[in-house]
């Protein structure tokens, strides 16, 4: 992490998010997912609950999961940080989100995000895992639609479309 520069009540917070770096001066109680969304527009973040509880806010920071209405946001300063608006390459969607459409496994949507980047870091970290694995790995999400057996099954394809 960088040193942080102070500019009145403000300090400048520094990140690199879906490959473009940004700088700004925010609030130091600023949380990461207010960031995201208010200073730099990325509002496909979502927020859901703002206690940790639901996974409407995961993003990739440093190449580990984290839910961002949990960091704040000078915490993040110097970071890689991956948001869902950075999955799609070339305006051709990312497989993980192809296999969320391809198998309606979104309802409202809201979670949907949230569900996306922490299925991107599972299969990161496991790109073969099996339907207790995917479970337990989405364990933090959760999805008020209760649409999880086609999350899962998402899940699953997914991993088969990355695998191959
Ligand atoms: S908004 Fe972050 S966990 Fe719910
Ligand atoms: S699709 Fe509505 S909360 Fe998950």
């Amino acid at each position: 992490m960088g040193v942080l520069a102070n500019k009145g009540e403000k300090v400048k917070v520094r990140v690199r998010v879906n490959g473009v770096w940004y700088e700004r001066y925010v609030s130091p109680r600023m949380l990461l997912v207010d960031f995201l969304r208010d200073e730099l527009g990325l509002t496909g973040t979502k927020v859901g609950c703002d206690t940790t509880t639901c996974g409407a806010c995961t993003v990739i920071m440093n190449g580990r999961s984290v839910k961002s209405c949990t960091v704040l946001a000078v915490q993040a300063n110097g970071a890689d940080i991956l948001t869902i608006e950075g999955l799609a390459q070339d305006s051709k969607l990312h497989p993980i989100q192809q296999a969320f459409m391809d198998n309606f496994a979104l309802q409202c949507g809201y979670c949907t995000p949230g569900m996306i980047m922490q299925t991107y870091f599972l299969l990161k970290e496991n790109p073969n895992p099996t339907e207790e694995e995917i479970r337990d790995g989405l364990h933090g999400n959760i999805c008020r639609c209760t649409g999880y057996q086609n999350i899962i099954n998402a899940v699953k394809d997914a991993a088969g479309r990355m695998r191959s």
